[in-house]
């Protein structure tokens, strides 16, 4: 498995949560926290990354992720490139890999890569030149490095440090990226306890090896919980049926305000989004005030520019030298 720690222990490449040392998670938040102040500026720029290229390379559908990493790269004074994976020349045969290395023969030096195939960040980080930086933005259902970083960040925000937190992620475990992207995060902060609350047909094999307390009853998955995470069902990674219907599943799955109320009264809810209503959140708790999601989407832009930042950090001290 490639490395994606420089030998100093700095970030070379983002692609994964797991196994990232504690001070490596905290130097993210605690980064993001010092560019959530040029966020809120009239002038929300910093030169950190001038001259430098970064190409989003989407190759399925986004809103949240692609945008706020474009504009994450922005207020880093970075060029940047959308490539529209549709109307490229793979779609005349040209192979990933030689689509990249025309892409790095344009000088870029970092990619950002969604893809539907989970290893797929994994594979073009391990095919790129060496001065060229690969970030994870959401791959299969292995990983989604950046969101449970802004996850870690908001619940941060709102309720201090993560020691004394009890946290429950509700729903398609399973399918979901995001999920162990924020179970290594959350472990890997000292959170004081991570649920996982699911059917048994949404939960992976062997769930507990990852470090979680599993729940099938919402009634106890909830209950004292400090922070709410819900999931989307993601039906286009599910083979077969895995629910007798939605509808089922919002009764005893859903986050309605019903549920919500076995939470601490202070919870907070949180969801990746694109969220479905009626289906795993109520509208009245997505909109409520206990809802933090669309803080999560802001919070997107400094954990992103964190990130960025500290990838391309060693090759700006290479540059300056
Ligand atoms: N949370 C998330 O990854 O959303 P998008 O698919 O819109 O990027």
């Amino acid at each position: 498995m490639l490395n994606q720690l420089n030998a100093d222990g700095s970030l070379r490449h983002f692609l994964t949560t797991e196994g990232l040392p504690r001070p490596l998670l905290e130097r993210i938040l605690d980064t993001a926290e010092s560019f959530s102040g040029v966020i809120g500026k009239s002038v929300k720029k910093v030169p950190l990354l001038r001259g430098r290229t970064v190409i989003n390379l989407f190759f399925e559908s986004s809103t949240r992720t692609r945008t706020t990493f474009e504009l994450a790269a922005k207020r880093l004074s970075a060029d940047v490139l959308n490539i529209n994976v549709a109307t490229s020349a793979t779609s005349k045969g040209e192979s990933l890999l030689d689509m990249l290395h025309n892409l790095e023969a344009m000088q870029s030096d970092m990619f950002v890569v969604r893809h539907a195939d989970s290893g797929a960040a994994h594979f073009i980080a391990s095919h790129v030149a060496p001065e060229v930086r690969v970030i994870n933005a959401g791959d299969g259902s292995h990983a989604h490095p950046t969101q449970a970083m802004l996850d870690m960040y908001t619940i941060r925000r709102h309720k201090g440090e993560l020691e004394p937190l009890r946290v429950a992620i509700v729903g398609d475990i399973l399918h979901s990226r995001v999920a162990r992207s924020q179970i290594h995060a959350l472990n890997g902060l000292g959170a004081g306890e991570v649920r996982v609350v699911a059917p048994r047909t949404l939960l992976p094999k062997d769930v507990e090896n990852l470090g979680v307390h599993v729940h099938h009853d919402i009634r106890n998955g909830l209950r004292d919980v400090d922070v709410v995470i819900t999931l989307r069902l993601q039906k286009e990674r599910m083979h077969g049926a895995l629910l007798p219907s939605e509808q089922e599943y919002y009764r005893l799955y859903g986050i309605s305000r019903e549920h919500l109320a076995l939470a601490k009264p202070d919870a907070i809810v949180m969801h990746p989004g694109p969220i479905n209503r009626g289906v795993e959140i109520e509208s009245a708790v997505a909109d409520g005030p206990q809802s933090v999601i669309l803080n999560q989407v802001t919070n997107g832009i400094a954990v992103r520019m964190a990130v960025m930042s500290m990838c391309l950090e060693h090759k700006a001290a290479e540059t300056e030298a």
